[in-house]
């Protein structure tokens, strides 16, 4: 018998991926470049389910049903473009070869476009949750055509995860809208990263805590409104003792961070699109700043400034660091939806933001207790803005501000470098000024450059002669 699914790539994502399809009863023809990994592959997992191994692409092919339905897992970028090259001319019209990596939405959106003339259809699928996600249950933004979902829909939902009985999987969009969605879940994942990690800066230098301390402190918070997977596995990264020293494995790990650019892409996209988004690109910034090793060694002992630790035990701001994260985090959050309703008006992709919550409540790495407060937003008040302003959250953020303000007076006081925090209260500060100071600058602009600038009491454009006798005219009539 023909296997309903292909999957070629066997590295962990794209293994656990078909030991999940396959465990929960669909055939499953497995196929990688080099195929010792396709023998090894097969050894330790083959008895797990109707698995079909093929050494060739021709063979691969040959094992799927019609339509053939091929899930691509390897790296991004270009590895890609070689697997569509390769595979395309073995494929019949109306073949489906879904991209379940970490893509970048442009590229799936022109990678549609190409397979669309060759008669295949290609979908550009977000998957997240880890080696383990995939495994047992990943969440999943599928994005492409409808009636190509719709051959890949009973797959998909059932190797979801499943939250309240409901599979973390719908059909996202069009084109690059699963991709999209998908870079923007990463997106959030790095503010939300950033956010526990200025948390733990700030327990360490200046609540003058431990990290198994704080791994504790962590396991509490996670019994609260930030219960989510990231603080859950923040409280064991902790709590790790290290088997060469003895002490907490943090200690000992190099703090550089890496990073594969999702984060970075839907920082760029907001540029793009004009949206402000602060939070998750001050956590991009944050890692690439954590990169310079050498040039902040350097700097520490040249630059002035306080030195993190230094000042006098501090526990009683646990509690206002715990509401610093929620209130940064619901900030976070807002800017990430409504960069993705922006995208979604700009690509004309009708995305249901209250379905993304949705899917994100479970499987994902950003799953939390949160989401469902997002899900429910959408719900009750439909096409929101900005999430701010719906009740839940700006009675949250009120309640949380001052607390807030205490971390980022403290945090800036004590020369601990609080980028998440201190930039989500600014927005925050910044939207809720019906007045701010962009008056000048727009006065700047028509001084220098005759950018013009608009009135509150007249309508229309102008100018003043700023160099010339200082009269101001009309330039839109
Ligand atoms: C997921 C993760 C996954 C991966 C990130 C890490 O949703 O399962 O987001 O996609 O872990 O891409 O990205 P960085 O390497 O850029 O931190």
């Amino acid at each position: 018998a023909k296997s309903r699914i292909g999957v070629t790539g066997l590295a962990v994502m794209g293994a656990n991926l078909a030991r999940n399809i396959a465990r929960r009863g669909t055939p499953v023809a497995v196929h990688n470049r080099t195929s010792a990994r396709t023998r090894e592959f097969m050894e330790a997992y083959g008895d797990e389910g109707a698995f079909t191994a093929t050494d060739s692409l021709e063979d691969f092919v040959a094992a799927l049903e019609k339509p053939r339905r091929i899930l691509v897992m390897v790296k991004a970028g270009a590895p890609v473009d070689a697997v569509i090259e390769e595979i395309s001319p073995l494929l019949d019209e109306g073949d489906i070869i879904i991209d379940g990596g970490n893509s970048h939405f442009p590229d799936t959106t022109r990678r549609t476009r190409a397979c669309a003339e060759r008669g295949l259809r290609f979908m550009g699928v977000g998957v997240s949750g880890g080696e383990e996600g995939a495994l047992n249950g990943p969440s999943i933004m599928p994005g492409g055509d409808p009636a190509a979902y719709a051959e890949v829909e009973d797959i998909f939902t059932t190797i979801a995860a499943q939250v309240d009985d409901t599979p973390c999987c719908v059909h996202v969009g069009p084109d690059g809208a699963g991709h999209y969605v998908k870079m923007v879940h990463n997106g959030i994942e790095y503010a939300d990263i950033q956010l526990i990690a200025e948390a733990y800066d700030l327990l360490t230098h200046v609540a003058g805590l431990d990290a198994p301390a704080i791994g504790k402190i962590f396991e509490e918070w996670n019994a609260g409104d930030l219960e989510s997977y990231l603080i859950e596995i923040t409280g064991e990264v902790l709590q790790k003792t290290d088997a060469r020293t003895g002490g907490p494995l943090v200690d000992v790990i190099v703090d550089e961070a890496e990073q594969k650019g999702t984060g970075r892409w839907t920082s760029q996209d907001a540029l793009e699109l004009g949206v402000p988004l602060t939070g998750i690109t001050e956590a991009v910034f944050a890692r690439t700043l954590s990169s310079l090793r050498s040039e902040r060694k350097a700097a520490a002992g040249t630059l002035a400034g306080p030195v993190p630790g230094a000042g006098e035990d501090r526990t009683d701001l646990v509690e206002d660091i715990r509401q610093a994260l929620y209130a940064s985090k619901v900030v976070a959050y807002a800017q990430g939806f409504a960069q993705m309703r922006a995208a979604s008006k700009a690509n004309d992709w009708n995305l249901d933001l209250g379905a993304m919550a949705t899917i994100w409540r479970g499987g994902c790495i950003i799953r939390a207790r949160f989401l469902n407060r997002i899900r429910e937003a959408y719900a009750e008040h439909g096409d929101v803005e900005n999430l701010l302003m719906v009740p839940y959250f700006t009675e949250a953020v009120a309640d949380a501000q001052d607390a807030w303000r205490r971390v980022v007076a403290t945090a800036t006081q004590q020369g601990v470098a609080i980028p998440a925090f201190s930039s989500s209260l600014s927005y925050y500060d910044g939207y809720r000024r019906e007045r701010g100071p962009a008056n000048l600058i727009q006065g700047l602009r028509d001084y220098f450059g005759a950018h013009t600038y608009r009135r509150i009491d007249a309508d229309g454009s102008f100018h003043t002669r700023w160099g010339q006798d200082g009269t101001e005219v009309r330039t839109d009539a």
